[in-house]
């Protein structure tokens, strides 16, 4: 069948009309991208505050007040025209721009696909100005300095448009999430969200970091790292989630250049490769990352929402960024907050607040303490500051007094409490003479052992309380990043006394015989000495005590998974770690109280340390306050 020849029709341009909505489709995606171009504007337009309004998803109406410098009357026509902007005038000035608007056309494509109204006023003018989209029409009214402007009836007149929008909740949920990413960009402004007349956010202007704190909620309060490179204003700062405060999304990635966020691959693929030590599996980290840069270095005229960048030199910031993401993560155990668990109280940060700047590490990082000024905290109602962070606690636990209440710690709790009632008080004490007052100055992070639990757990005493650390976990670590130091370095090998042999099937002899020397340069030395059969001669020398024959095998078994020998320097950090298993003490072995000391500073000295190879803590603190509740004991 053949459909009839279409009738031509002459080429003519399209009605203005139409190419704003058609323009809109690029622009306004949901109500939600409504919320970032008015926020947007209020940045620009030099805002010290911003209030958003949303009812029903924002499809009923957002609105967004701002007290910047405002829009003159005789100009209010142009801000709904498109192309028409104050922001840029050449292509020089679009090359370098530093506004977060330029095209000159958010406006003009909402007002195409909703009823629009802007009233504004400049300063120093008699009245505010407003106008209606729709019909024109310009009149004197009452208002402040600033600009509000309000959207209402998103789609109505196109409503197959309509019909691909979600229901309130959903949109309601995407205008949050377009609100958090221009807020945590803008720390300088103070913001207010108020969703169906409720007021839900109140976000005084601050630092930087008590902002990003404020986005991204409770579990990261308790467990983040602090990145700073360069200056503010150039240079890249952020909070790095740690593992316990990853997700099984990736929703709480907040990335920002130049005060804009972005989702740019190059970015994300940094990140997580930086990630990839301590996070495995199919975890997502939470961060806040703002990259500073000479705008000219960047190129944001590559999307309509500006989304996606394009950058001068990509390979520098892949660099950077990798970098200083792997080496905030890269630091020894006890400096930051205690993996696995909330931070119940005051004292549960001054360990890290006792400990010298790391600076000194030679990782050019500034102290890596959870740092949160609790002067900016005393703004906020509810802030995460320690003392809100005890209201919650015993919020929490109104049900059962005195026992903490999140569910991770549950499993903890039998071998605790059977711990608790196994001591004897001369033991704490002698603990802490042994090494000068719990109180004093000089107590390390991870404090002193004070014994071993089941054989499994090391109980430590700290200036904050009690200590428990998954002592196979925690070893492993070290073994792991010793190796890798020395695999850098090339591995010092031991020579066996006496050379182990293993039966093995063929494919893993051809297989020692093709990798002999990246064997070799993992500091193993494997010898086919028949079809089947194959010894041992050299091992690591931090493996030395291993069982020489199945950390062996593993690494053949690796080995032939992996195939090519390009597949084997990439999967290197991967083979190291099977051997740091072997290196690592095993569950039920006896350590003496110096071990389990020595094995508390090799953590804090360690990278990463605060999690094992597979991104599980290896340490939790229970702070004496938690402990005296949980016996209702006051203090
Ligand atoms: N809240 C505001 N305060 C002051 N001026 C504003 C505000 N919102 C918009 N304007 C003015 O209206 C113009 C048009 O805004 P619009 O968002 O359509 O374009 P733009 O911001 O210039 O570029 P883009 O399309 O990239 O957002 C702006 O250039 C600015 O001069
Ligand atoms: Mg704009």
């Amino acid at each position: 069948m053949q459909s009839p020849p279409a009738a031509r029709r002459p080429i003519a341009p399209l009605p203005d009309m139409l190419v704003s909505q058609i323009a809109a489709g690029e622009v306004v995606e949901r109500p939600a991208s409504v919320v970032k171009e008015l926020l947007e504007n209020a940045i620009d337009a030099g805002a010290s505050r911003i209030e958003l309004r949303i009812e029903e998803g924002g499809i009923r109406r957002i609105t967004v007040a701002d007290d910047g410098i405002g829009i003159p009357p005789e100009e209010l026509p142009l801000a709904l025209t498109r192309h028409a902007t104050s922001k840029i005038g050449s292509l020089a000035e679009l090359e370098r721009v530093a506004s977060l608007g330029f095209r000159g056309e958010a406006l003009a494509s909402i007002a195409s696909v909703a009823s629009v109204s802007i009233t504004s006023r400049t300063a120093g003018a008699d009245s505010a100005w407003r106008i209606d989209a729709r019909s024109g029409a310009l009149a004197p009214a009452a208002g402040t300095t600033g600009t509000v402007v309000e959207v209402a009836d998103l789609y109505a007149q196109t409503p197959a448009r309509r019909k691909f929008l979600r229901s309130p909740a959903t949109e309601s949920a995407h205008c949050i999430e377009a609100f958090r990413r221009v807020a945590i960009a803008h720390p300088e402004i103070g913001f207010a969200l108020v969703i169906d007349g409720r007021r839900t956010e109140q976000w005084p202007a601050g630092d930087w970091q008590a902002r990003s704190l404020a986005g991204l909620g409770a579990d990261f309060r308790d467990a983040h790292r602090v990145l700073e490179r360069g200056e503010e204003g150039h240079g890249l700062h952020g909070l790095l989630g740690l593992p316990t405060a990853s997700r099984a999304r990736a929703d709480r990635q907040y990335f920002h250049i130049n005060g804009r966020f972005v989702r740019d691959r190059l970015l994300m693929h940094a990140v997580r490769q930086a990630y990839a030590d301590v996070l495995h599996g199919e975890r997502h980290p939470a961060y806040v990352l703002a990259l500073t840069l000479d705008p000219a270095l960047v190129d944001v005229n590559v999307h309509p929402a500006k989304t996606e960048v394009r950058f001068r030199d990509s390979q520098a910031v892949h660099r950077l960024v990798f970098n200083a993401v792997r080496d905030a993560l890269r630091i020894g155990a006890g400096t930051g907050p205690a993996p696995g668990m909330r931070m119940a109280g005051p004292g549960a940060q001054s360990a890290a607040r006792q400990l010298p700047s790391r600076s000194q590490d030679g990782l050019g990082l500034e102290v890596p303490a959870a740092g949160v000024t609790p002067a900016v905290f005393a703004r906020h109602p509810d802030d995460g500051s320690p003392a809100a962070a005890d209201r919650t606690m015993a919020a929490d636990r109104g049900a059962a007094p005195g026992w903490p209440a999140a569910a991770g710690w549950a499993p903890g709790l039998a071998g605790i409490r059977a711990a608790l009632a196994a001591f004897e008080p001369a033991d704490l004490d002698a603990g802490a003479s042994r090494h000068g007052a719990a109180a004093s100055g000089d107590m390390p992070p991870l404090g002193f052992a004070i014994a071993q639990l089941h054989g499994v757990y090391i109980l430590a005493q700290n200036a904050d309380g009690l200590v428990v650390v998954d002592m196979h976990a925690a070893h492993e670590r070290i073994v792991y990043e010793g190796l890798k130091a020395a695999a850098a370095k090339g591995v010092e090998s031991q020579p066996l006394l006496i050379p182990v042999t293993l039966r093995v099937d063929e494919i893993a002899v051809r297989c020692a015989e093709e990798h002999r020397e990246r064997i070799a340069s993992l500091g193993l030395e494997l010898d086919p000495i028949s079809p089947t059969t194959i010894a041992v001669r050299r091992v690591p020398l931090a493996l030395a005590r291993a069982d020489a024959a199945a950390l062996a095998r593993d690494v053949l078994d690796e080995l032939r998974e992996h195939g090519s020998s390009r597949a084997i320097e990439a999967h290197r950090d991967e083979l190291l770690a099977t051997m740091a298993c072997h290196g690592a003490v095993r569950a039920n072995r006896r350590l003496s109280t110096g071990e389990m000391d020595a094995l508390l500073r090799e953590m804090e000295r360690t990278a990463s340390a605060d999690q094992c190879n597979h991104g599980r803590p290896t340490w939790v603190q229970f702070p004496l306050g938690e402990i005296d509740r949980w016996f209702l004991r006051g203090r």
